[in-house]
C-alpha cells in the first residue's frame, strides 16, 4: 500500500527533484496534493514552477494547488540569487497546461486530513513552513490526524545558509516553524547537517543528463544553474541537494541515521532568528520533538534518484 503524501513547496530546483523522485515511485508513495508556498520566489511563480515539474514528468492525475503569498508575522524573504528569476532558472520548460486547483492549499491540507483516516497521511515540507503552520493553527483538529511530517531545514553543526544561524526555510517564517515544532507532530528533520553531503559533482549531473529522457536532461540543467551559487560560495565539487532527501529517507530511511532531539525556533533575537536550537547532548531535559538526521549515504541517494527519475518521461 503506497505511503499517502503531500509535498509542501517553492520550487526552487532542489524542490523540482523531489518532486520528480517522489512521481518516479508510485509502488511506495502516493502524492495526494502538491502545495506552493512563497518562499525561493514568489507563490504565483512557485505554484507555476509545480505544475511546469509535475509536466515535465509525464505523470498525469497529480493536483497543484497555490498555499501562502508570504509568511504569517515577516515579509517575504526570497531567493532568486540562488534559484534564478524565475525560481527554476536552467532548463526552458514548456508552460504547462494544466491549471492550478481553484481550492487554496491551506484548505486543501486540512480537507484531506479531515477525509483521510487519521495518521495515515505525511507532510513533506520542502520550503518555508508557512501553510502546514497556517492549517494547524485554522483547524486544530487535523493536528493528531497528521501520520507524520518530514521536513527539509535548519542546521546544528554546518551552521546556517542565511545567516550565521538561520537555514532559508526556517528563516523565511519562524512563527510558523514555531507552530510546527510545538505541534506534538512525529517530525523528522533533514538539516544542512546532511544536505551539504549530497553534492551534485560534475559526474553525477552528466549521470542525470545521459539518463535517456527529457526528465534526466532537465534535471541537469536544473543542477548546473541552482549549483553554481553553493559552488561558489562553499567551494565544494557540486552543490548540496536538499530537498530531494525528504523523499528518499521516505523511501529509503536506511541510508540516514540520527536521533531524536529536542529543536526549538528562535523567533525573538534578530541576530539568530530562524536558528534552530538542537539539544543534541539533551542538556535541556526539554521534549524530545524531532528525529533529527545528521548523516546520510550520497552514493546510494543519487543511486536511487538516477534509478526513479530514468522511468519518467
Ligand atoms: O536552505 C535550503 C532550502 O531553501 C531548500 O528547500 C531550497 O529549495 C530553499 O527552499
Ligand atoms: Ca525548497
Amino acid at each position: 500500500m503506497p505511503r499517502k503524501i503531500i509535498i509542501d513547496t517553492d520550487p526552487g530546483q532542489d524542490d523540482a527533484v523531489a518532486i520528480l523522485l517522489a512521481l518516479g515511485s508510485p509502488a511506495e508513495l502516493d502524492v495526494l496534493g502538491i502545495v506552493a508556498v512563497a518562499g525561493n520566489v514568489g507563490l504565483k511563480q512557485n505554484a507555476q514552477n509545480a505544475l511546469k515539474v509535475v509536466e515535465l514528468s509525464g505523470v498525469a492525475g497529480v493536483k497543484v494547488y497555490a498555499g501562502s503569498e508570504r509568511p504569517m508575522r515577516r515579509t517575504l524573504v526570497t531567493a532568486e540569487y540562488v534559484h534564478g528569476k524565475s525560481g527554476l532558472d536552467g532548463p526552458d520548460l514548456p508552460e504547462p497546461r494544466q491549471q492550478l486547483e481553484t481550492q487554496h492549499g491551506v484548505d486543501f491540507i486540512i480537507d484531506t486530513l479531515r477525509r483521510e483516516p487519521e495518521k495515515t497521511v505525511t507532510l513533506c515540507a520542502l520550503g518555508p513552513l508557512t501553510n502546514l503552520g497556517m492549517a494547524f493553527v485554522k483547524a486544530p483538529d487535523i493536528v493528531p490526524r497528521v501520520q507524520e511530517i518530514v521536513l527539509m531545514g535548519g542546521g546544528l553543526f554546518e551552521g546556517g545558509n542565511t545567516t550565521p544561524a538561520a537555514e532559508f526555510n526556517i528563516y523565511v517564517d519562524p512563527e510558523a516553524a514555531d507552530v510546527v515544532f510545538h505541534s506534538g507532530v512525529p517530525i523528522t528533520q533533514v538539516p544542512l547537517d546532511v544536505s551539504h553531503f549530497m553534492l551534485g559533482n560534475a559526474e553525477r549531473v552528466e549521470r542525470f543528463r545521459t539518463l535517456g529522457n527529457r526528465t534526466g536532461v532537465a534535471t541537469a540543467e536544473m543542477l548546473e544553474f541552482f549549483e553554481r551559487f553553493d559552488e561558489a560560495k562553499y567551494g565544494w565539487d557540486g552543490g548540496p541537494l536538499h530537498d530531494p532527501c525528504v523523499i528518499a529517507y521516505l523511501l529509503k530511511p536506511e541510508l540516514f541515521q540520527g536521533k531524536h532531539v529536542n529543536v526549538t525556533i528562535e523567533t525573538q533575537s534578530d541576530l539568530t532568528r530562524g536558528m534552530t536550537v538542537v539539544d543534541w547532548w539533551g542538556v535541556t531535559g526539554r521534549v524530545k520533538n524531532v528525529n533529527y538526521l545528521r548523516s546520510g549515504n550520497d552514493t546510494g541517494f543519487f543511486d536511487l534518484l538516477f534509478e526513479r527519475l530514468a522511468t519518467l518521461a
